[in-house]
């Protein structure tokens, strides 16, 4: 586990990266920490967590990569806009999903022709209308009200078509053996 929170803006995090806007120390910790956890479980190469620096959260993380492998990238910023903006002029594009936004089937062709490195946005309290304009792609995973983790997890699993599922992970100390009942793992 790499955590970058001090030069997270001059580093590589990697082609995939959520950007959790919002968090809220206390309030949010639970549920930032299964976004971190969905996002490396499921093939993003790390996570950007906007307002607080929340080391509970790296250390939680940092536990999980320990153990199950992998490289997963935890960074803090202070400020959405300059972690967007920066990500834009780095030549990436910024995938924003919100409710509101074109449904995901119709503009995952095109988010997954593009070879951009990608940041997807997840919100936490009320998303700022600026958000919205910055964005290369507003995109909606049903216009209901879900919740950024099973936005996050629909949205990774489409953008790799279901490969992710599979995906090993390097330098694991612990490997589970998939059975029909019970638990098996190595070691
Ligand atoms: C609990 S919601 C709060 C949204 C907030 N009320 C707003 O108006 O921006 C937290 C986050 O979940 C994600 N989310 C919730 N429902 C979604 C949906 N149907 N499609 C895509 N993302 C969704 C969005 O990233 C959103 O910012």
């Amino acid at each position: 586990m790499e955590n970058k929170a001090a030069n997270w803006l001059v580093s590589d995090m990697g082609k995939i990266v959520v950007l959790r806007m919002g968090h809220r120390a206390v309030r949010d910790k639970r549920i930032t920490t299964h976004v971190a956890l969905t996002a490396r479980g499921l093939g993003a190469d790390g996570i950007l967590i906007c307002r607080v620096n929340d080391t509970k959260i790296t250390c939680s993380v940092d536990r999980v990569v320990e153990q199950w492998g992998g490289k997963f990238s935890i960074g803090f910023c202070p400020s959405w806009k300059t972690a967007i903006t920066q990500w834009l002029g780095r030549g990436g594009e910024v995938i924003h999903l919100t409710m509101y936004g074109l449904p995901l089937l119709e503009v995952l062709e095109q988010i997954r022709k593009s070879e951009k490195d990608k940041l997807v946005v997840v919100g936490a309290e009320k998303v700022p209308g600026e958000v919205y304009e910055l964005a290369t792609h507003n995109v909606s995973v049903s216009n209901q009200p879900i919740s950024e983790v099973s936005a996050l997890g629909v949205f990774l699993d489409r953008y790799f078509g279901g490969k992710e599922l599979s995906k090993e992970f390097e330098g694991h100390k612990i490997l589970i053996l998939p059975q029909k009942a019970g638990k098996k793992t190595i070691p």
